[in-house]
């Protein structure tokens, strides 16, 4: 049979399509509006010319109590009926598109997405112009990653808890302590997530986890049991900043309420953190959503009411919107029969979650043909986004000590570096948690490589670091080089989410690691710590043969390169001066903690 492809034609035919499809993004089946469904692209919610509220009421008048309820968590149902696709709500985007929750994956023309530093290195920066950068390059990759069915709209990210107790897992996620950088922080990278094109929606943001929740598994206690007790000062000084400024300034399109109880009430359940300060007070335009399960959390673990109804009800009345996990699918049918509810408390939670829905453009028809619909696979892990990570983990890395001073190396002077440690050769270390795939990783031993020979030894297997056994060989590199430089600190075995620490010191023999090969090493040692939680290295400090250290944070994707660009004076770390403006200080925000337990 005869065919317009002859066998020639047919690969640079098949070029064309993956040529075409790179170059508009691979045109996703529209949400819902269809162009081409004719029994619904006419129908009121559908006219983007008609303001947005009055298309969500027509919607929400066309549904039935059934569907209602179906819409009411993150895996929401779709409406076959009414052209509307079911929708996953769950993505993160923390520093970086991430593949944590449900919404988005990796994979086809999207393997990777850039990974910025985690959050408390590029919070060290104290640069928001930094922050909101990260934030708008982020949602390109998302708006991209949807636009190619692989991603969410709405990201539950930023963390901006207050990192008040050090040993809490996920300090790493968050801004630190202080509230006002927390805050500015917030509003920073939600506006760059968010854009700025006045009610339209790049992407969702969430600022989390409200409120008071800084631990998750610490001495038989953990976060499903939590009850934080904080007096009203701490809740206006301290907690409450962040999320206001996020709200208020940074406009957010969503807050999630935490798993933790606060004075004995489950924010989830609380209608005077929801309802009243959320958005009566700061006019939340947005919805309010739960963190996973919290809804069946406060009902099982802490057994806050005696029937699920009545957990269903209470999350409602108290201005929830949106379950995260299939609670409020199973029992507001039920609760709604027994009158704990109303329909209109139904309506009025739907209303917050679809407004967002139409802000993001979701019931605008073809998705290609808005503004952001253009983004594709060549906006991901493009060259200027990868560099970005590599300046924002310049930028946020932290000078401590700095003996002689002996920094920078000098490529001439120190022509073989060792490089020696648990954390010197590590990749997704670096990313720390709440990550994704990142486009490519440079370690700490391939970004020195770029200036000295390197003799590489790790010391210890892994940062447990439960022996000495490696110890020989890394006193013998150490021996030989010009510079000795040991990379080490924690990673996700030591601090994560469900993970606290019971102490501030380096684990294991870490410690005996750093102190032995310091004392043998020929040329200047210069301690490199990898942490998200405050770690107390006072001994290091101390002792005169360490010369110098960075604390680098978790630094993302390209964090190698930036650790070498700043020990061989490339570029200058973050750093604090006394008021002789000479000398470096050791006051440092994230590790205010410590620091100033051990008198600094
Ligand atoms: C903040 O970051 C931006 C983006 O990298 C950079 O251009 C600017 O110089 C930084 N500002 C400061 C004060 O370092
Ligand atoms: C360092 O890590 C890279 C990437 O994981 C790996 O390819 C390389 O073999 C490692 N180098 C050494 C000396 O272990
Ligand atoms: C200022 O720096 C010089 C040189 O490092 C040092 O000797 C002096 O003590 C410093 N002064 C103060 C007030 O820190």
């Amino acid at each position: 049979m005869a065919s317009i492809f002859s066998p020639s034609t047919v690969p640079v035919f098949l070029l064309l399509v993956l040529v075409l499809l790179g170059r508009l993004g691979e045109a996703r089946d529209p949400f819902a509006c269809d162009p081409n469904d004719r029994a619904t692209k006419n129908l009121p919610f559908c006219k983007v010319s008609l303001p947005i509220r009055v298309r969500v009421k027509d919607l929400i008048g066309r549904l039935t109590l059934q569907e209602k309820v179906t819409l009411l968590v993150n895996n929401a149902a779709a409406v076959p009926r009414l052209g509307i696709k079911g929708y996953e709500w769950w993505s993160e985007a923390l520093h970086g598109v991430s593949n944590v929750g449900p919404g988005t994956k990796f994979g086809g023309p999207f393997p990777a997405a850039t990974s910025f530093p985690q959050v408390i290195t590029t919070a060290a920066s104290f640069n928001a112009s930094l922050w909101e950068e990260i934030g708008r390059v982020v949602s390109d990759e998302a708006r991209a990653m949807y636009n190619g069915g692989m991603a969410g709209l709405t990201y539950w990210s930023p963390n901006v808890n207050i990192f008040r107790d050090p040993r809490w897992g996920r300090g790493q996620e968050t801004p630190g302590e202080d509230p006002i950088l927390a805050g500015t922080y917030a509003a920073s990278y939600v506006r760059g997530l968010q854009g700025t094109n006045g009610n339209r929606l790049k992407v969702a943001a969430s600022c989390k986890h409200f409120t008071a929740y800084d631990l998750d598994n610490w001495n038989g206690i953990d976060r499903f049991h939590f009850n934080a007790q904080v007096s009203k000062q701490d809740i206006e000084d301290t907690f409450d900043v962040p999320f206001r400024m996020c709200v208020k300034e940074g406009k957010v399109a969503s807050v999630m309420c935490s798993y933790n109880q606060v004075n004995g009430v489950p924010t989830c359940a609380d209608p005077n953190l929801l309802k009243g300060r959320v958005r009566g007070q700061w006019r939340l335009n947005g919805y309010i959503v739960s963190d996973c399960d919290s809804v069946g959390v406060f009902y099982t673990n802490q057994h806050y009411t005696s029937t699920p109804e009545e957990a269903a009800a209470d999350a409602i009345k108290a201005g929830l919107d949106l379950d995260c996990g299939p609670f409020l699918a199973v029992h507001t049918e039920k609760a709604l029969e027994k009158g704990l509810v109303t329909e209109g408390d139904v309506n009025g939670a739907l209303a917050n979650t679809i407004t967002v829905q139409m802000r993001l453009g979701m019931f605008d028809g073809e998705a290609s043909a808005q503004p952001y619909g253009k983004l594709g696979a060549r906006d991901v892990c493009t060259a200027a986004h990868k560099e970005l990570a590599v300046e924002a983990a310049r930028q946020g890395i932290v000078l401590l000590k700095n003996r002689g001073p002996s920094l920078p190396l000098s490529p001439r002077r120190h022509q073989t570096v060792a490089v020696i440690g648990p954390n010197s050769n590590v990749t997704v270390t670096m990313i720390g948690n709440y990550a994704g795939i990142g486009c490519e990783y440079t370690s700490p031993l391939q970004g020195i490589g770029r200036y000295a020979k390197t003799i590489h030894e790790l010391g210890c297997t892994n940062v447990a670091c439960s022996n000495d056994k490696q110890f020989g060989s890394a006193l013998n590199a150490a021996r030989q080089a010009d510079a000795t430089v040991l990379v080490i600190g924690l990673d996700q075995s030591i601090e994560a989410e469900t993970v606290d620490r019971v102490g501030l010191l380096l684990p294991g023999h870490q410690q005996e690691l750093v102190s032995k090969v310091a004392a043998a090493s020929r040329g200047p040692t210069i301690l490199v710590l990898m942490s998200g939680g405050p770690v107390d290295v006072t001994f290091a400090k101390n002792d005169p043969k360490i010369a110098g250290i960075l604390w680098a944070g978790y630094p993302g994707q390209a964090g190698g390169a930036a650790i070498a660009d700043i020990l061989f004076g490339a570029a200058n770390p973050g750093m604090l001066k006394n008021k002789n403006k000479t000398k470096i200080s050791f006051v440092f925000i994230p590790l205010c903690n410590t620091l100033i337990a051990h008198g600094y």
